[in-house]
C-alpha cells in the first residue's frame, strides 16, 4: 500500500468535513516527521481563520489510529504524520509479499500507441533519435508493465522528393555496393554522396525528378530500388536497437509511406467538412489559436502547391488509422520539442475534424538537446552530427574498461556483460534522469561514475545487495516478521514504501527523471542503512529481517531500472 496515498486518504474527509467541500491534503515527504500535510495554510486563508485552527480541526475529525499514524499541529499550520514502527514493519510485510512491489495493474487498461524512435532511411540517426528511442522505450515498458495494451511505431522517414535523388545514387553505385554500404551504416556517406551528385549535376537532377514521379506512380523497378533502400536502413536500424537494448522489433516499422493510400482521403474529408483553404497555391487548414510572428493564421499545409502530399497529411492520416483502425484511446508522440507546433496543429485539425475525440487523446512527449562539452548542439569534431553507434560503441567500451580496471581477473564474457549493461545503462541513465523538456551535456565521467545520480551507482547498489544476500548464504525468508526500529530502519522502509506512488504519477507525466531521484534516493538510504545496521553480523530475526529489507531494496532498484530500460547486474 503507497503510504502517502492512505495518509491523503484518511485526511481528505477530515479536511472535507471542515471546509464544507473536497480538499486535496497535500501530503509529502517531511523534513520533521515522517510524513507532512500544507494544505490547512490555504484553506485557512480560504476561510478567512487562523491557520493552526483549522489544522487542529482537521485533526480532531481525522481518523488516524487504527493505521497506526500519529499527528500533531506544528508551525504556522502544518501537520506532522508520524507513522509507527509497527505500521511501517506492516506495510513492508505488504510488499515483500507482493511480486508488483505495491503497483497495481491499471483498472481501465487502454490501447495506447507510441510513436518513437522514426529515424529516416538513408540517413544517419542522430542523438534526437537516440532520446526519442530511450524515452520512447521507457513509456513502452511502464505501459506494458501497467498492464495497458501497447503498440509501437515506428515512424519511419521513407518518403519523399529526396528518395528521386537517393535511387538515382543507387543506381549509379550499383545495387550490391550500395546495399553493402547501407546494411553496414555508413548511412551519412551514403545520402552526402547523393547530395553532392545532385548538386554537381543537372542531368541527375533530372533523373531524380523523373524517378520520384516513377517511384509516386509505382513503376515496378523504381519501387523495388526503393524497397532495398528502406530494409537494408531497417536492418542498420535494428543493429543499433539491439545494441542499445530496446524493445523495438523488426515488426514495429510502419514507415510514412504505410499511409499513401490515405492521404487524399484526409484531404477529401477535410475539403468536404470546409476545413480547407487554399493559400499560395497549396491547400492548408487553419487551426484557430494558431498565429505565426506576424500574427498571421498560420496554415497546416496538406497538399503542397505541387500536389503532393507531406509530412503534416501523413501525420494526420496516422493519427486517424491509429484511433479507427488501432482502436487507440491514447497517442504518445515521442518527438523533440522543435516539433511541438507541428503536432499542436495536427492535434488540433484532427480534433476539428472529428478524428480525435474523447476518450481517445493525443499527446505529444517532447524533449530537449544533446549538447557537446561545449554547451553546444552535440557534433563531431569535424562539425558533422555525431553517429549514434559511435557513441554506444564508446560507452560499452568505456564501461568495459572500468570493469577490468576495478576488477583485474574478470572473464573476458562477464567483463563484456557488465560492460554492455553499464555503458548502455549510463547512456540512458544521462537521458531519462534529466527532466525531459531540457537539454543535457553529454558527460562520459560524470555519467559513468560510480557516485552520484548515475545508473553505474544503482546498478553498483544493486550488485553489492546480491553480493551480501549470496554471502548470508541461506535463501530470504519473505513472510519472516520484520523489524523497523532503528532510524535508519525506518528510512528505508518509508522509501520502500514510495516506489508505488512514484510509478504511478508516471503513467501520466512520465517525468522518468521521478523515478530517477527516486531510485537514487532509495540506494542513499539504503547505504546509510548498510553502514548503521549490521546485517550479516546481526543474529537470528533481526538478521532475517534485515537480509529482507536488503532483498526487497535490490528487487525495487531492479524493477526500477527496468521500467527504464536498464539492466542489472548480479557482480560488479
Ligand atoms: N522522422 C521524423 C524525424 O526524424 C520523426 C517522426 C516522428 N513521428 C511522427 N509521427 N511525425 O524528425
Amino acid at each position: 500500500m503507497d503510504l502517502e496515498k492512505l495518509l491523503s486518504d484518511r485526511l481528505a474527509p477530515a479536511f472535507a468535513a471542515v471546509a464544507g467541500g473536497p480538499v486535496d491534503p497535500l501530503v509529502r515527504r517531511s523534513p520533521r516527521a515522517d510524513f507532512q500535510s500544507d494544505a490547512a495554510l490555504a484553506l485557512a486563508r480560504r476561510l478567512g481563520r487562523p491557520p493552526r485552527d483549522i489544522a487542529a480541526a482537521v485533526l480532531a475529525h481525522a481518523v488516524l489510529d487504527d493505521v497506526g499514524v500519529s499527528a500533531e499541529v506544528s508551525g504556522p499550520g502544518f501537520l506532522n504524520l508520524t507513522v509507527t514502527d509497527r505500521a511501517l514493519a506492516d506495510l513492508v510485510a505488504g510488499l515483500a509479499g507482493d511480486a508488483r512491489l505495491g503497483v497495481p495493474p491499471t483498472a481501465t487498461p487502454q490501447t495506447v500507441v507510441v510513436d518513437y524512435s522514426a529515424p529516416n532511411v538513408a540517413k544517419e540517426m542522430h542523438v534526437g533519435h537516440l532520446r526519442s528511442t530511450v524515452i520512447g522505450d521507457a513509456a513502452v515498458r511502464l505501459l506494458e508493465w501497467l498492464g495497458h495494451r501497447v503498440v509501437r511505431v515506428n515512424h519511419l522517414g521513407d518518403w519523399g522528393t529526396p528518395f528521386g535523388m537517393l535511387i538515382e545514387h543507387l543506381i549509379d553505385l550499383g545495387e550490391a555496393e550500395a546495399a553493402q554500404n547501407l546494411s553496414m551504416g555508413d548511412l551519412d556517406t551514403f545520402y552526402r554522396a547523393a547530395r553532392v551528385a545532385f548538386d554537381a549535376d543537372e542531368a541527375f537532377q533530372e533523373r531524380s525528378r523523373l524517378r520520384v514521379v516513377a517511384l509516386q506512380g509505382g513503376d515496378e523497378r523504381t519501387r523495388r530500388l526503393w524497397r532495398l533502400l528502406v530494409t537494408q536502413s531497417e536492418r542498420y536500424f535494428l543493429t543499433v536497437y539491439d545494441l542499445l537494448d530496446v524493445t523495438l522489433s523488426a515488426a514495429d516499422f510502419r514507415g510514412e509511406s504505410a499511409y499513401n493510400d490515405l492521404l487524399a482521403g484526409v484531404v477529401d474529408d477535410l475539403d468536404r467538412l470546409g476545413l480547407l483553404l487554399p493559400s499560395g497555391g497549396a491547400e492548408c487548414v487553419f487551426p484557430p489559436g494558431f498565429t505565426g510572428r506576424d500574427g498571421e493564421p498560420l496554415p497546416l499545409i496538406v497538399r503542397k502547391s505541387d500536389g503532393g502530399y507531406g509530412y503534416p497529411a501523413t501525420d494526420l492520416a496516422a493519427l486517424r488509422q491509429r484511433v479507427g483502425e488501432l482502436g487507440a484511446t491514447r497517442l504518445l508522440y515521442v518527438v523533440g520539442l522543435p516539433q511541438r507546433q507541428h503536432f499542436a496543429m495536427v492535434f488540433a485539425v484532427a480534433e476539428a475534424a472529428g478524428w480525435l475525440c474523447p476518450p481517445a487523446r493525443a499527446e505529444h512527449l517532447g524533449f530537449g538537446s544533446i549538447l557537446g562539452a561545449d554547451g553546444r548542439m552535440l557534433r563531431s569534431r569535424a562539425g558533422e552530427s555525431v553517429k549514434l553507434v559511435g557513441l554506444l560503441e564508446e560507452a560499452v567500451a568505456r564501461a568495459t574498461d572500468l570493469a577490468r580496471s576495478r576488477n583485474p581477473d574478470l572473464d573476458a564474457g562477464t567483463a563484456e556483460e557488465i560492460g554492455r549493461a553499464v555503458g548502455i545503462g549510463a547512456i540512458k541513465y544521462a537521458d531519462l534522469s534529466v527532466d525531459r523538456t531540457k537539454d543535457y551535456v553529454l558527460d562520459w565521467e560524470r555519467m559513468l561514475a560510480l557516485d552520484g545520480n548515475t545508473a553505474p551507482y544503482l546498478q553498483y547498489a544493486y550488485a553489492r545487495i546480491r553480493s551480501v544476500l549470496r554471502r548470508a548464504g541461506t535463501a530470504v525468508r519473505p513472510d519472516v516478521p520484520i523489524v523497523v526500529a532503528q532510524p535508519a530502519e525506518r528510512a528505508l522502509a518509508v522509501e520502500l514504501l514510495g516506489f508505488a506512488a512514484v510509478v504511478g504519477e508516471l503513467e501520466q507525466s512520465f517525468e522518468f527523471h521521478q523515478l530517477a531521484g527516486y531510485l537514487h534516493r532509495l540506494a542513499t538510504v539504503f547505504n546509510a542503512f548498510y553502514e548503521r545496521c549490521p546485517v550479516l553480523r546481526a543474529t537470528d530475526e533481526l538478521r532475517e529481517s534485515r537480509l529482507l529489507l536488503a532483498e526487497l531494496t535490490a528487487r525495487t532498484l531492479r524493477q526500477g531500472l527496468r521500467l527504464l530500460g536498464i539492466r542489472t547486474v548480479e557482480r560488479m
